[in-house]
């Protein structure tokens, strides 16, 4: 499947998707939108004619069967043809199998200025943590949550008055700056992902 010119893009999304709508407006030519749960991004997706697929995740539960959950995504990923992954506020961790297959071809974004402020708090932890700036990460997501080789970051800094909505929707504005600039850069070819990160 892998590829070093990956053209073929699905993006996951579980929610609001404005890091996939700053895509389009960049003309990222998204093949597929993938979604665990119905949630504003799908619709919009469905609104411009991309092509979706909703792998509707029902239990958040212990008993949550992430092998075959991660199965379910390959198999789609497979049918679809697609070379690369950008995750974008998709909600759920998948398995190992994902990450073996399309090893150094899923990316991620992290609101947070990464190895700093790992997990689904980072806007919080940051706040909590009194520091002084944060920001967002673009990444080469791997097996391990919120890890993996860096492609770019900007900072953004705390303000005192800050809250977590208001301090992650500055985030976010730099996200959606950053992110489809990352992928021209890849599908340009100016940006050349490397084949096995692990
Ligand atoms: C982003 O801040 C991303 O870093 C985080 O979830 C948020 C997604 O926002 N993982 P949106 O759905 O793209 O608006």
């Amino acid at each position: 499947m892998n590829t070093k010119t990956p053209k073929n893009i699905a993006v996951f999304v579980s929610g609001t998707g404005s890091n996939f709508e700053a895509m389009l407006d960049k003309h990222i030519p998204v093949k597929l939108v993938v979604a665990d749960r119905p949630c504003k991004a799908l619709d919009r997706a469905k609104e411009v004619g991309i092509p979706t697929e909703l792998i509707e995740r029902k239990n958040f539960g212990v008993t949550f069967d992430r092998g075959l959950y991660t199965q379910k995504i390959l198999e789609v990923l497979r049918t679809n043809d697609i070379h690369l992954v950008a995750m974008a506020g998709f909600m759920t961790i998948l398995g190992e199998s994902l990450f073996t297959e399309y090893d150094g071809f899923i990316l991620n974004t992290h609101p947070s200025l990464l190895p700093l402020f790992k997990g689904d708090r980072a806007v919080r932890d940051a706040l909590g943590a009194g520091a002084k700036e944060t920001g967002c990460t673009i990444h080469i997501a791997t097996a391990r949550l919120d890890d993996g080789p860096i492609l770019a970051q900007r900072s953004v800094p705390i303000l005192p008055n800050d809250t977590t909505e208001t301090l992650h929707e500055r985030i976010k504005i730099e996200e959606r700056a950053l992110y489809p600039e990352v992928l021209k850069n890849i599908l340009s070819g100016n940006l050349v992902l490397p084949h096995r990160v692990v």
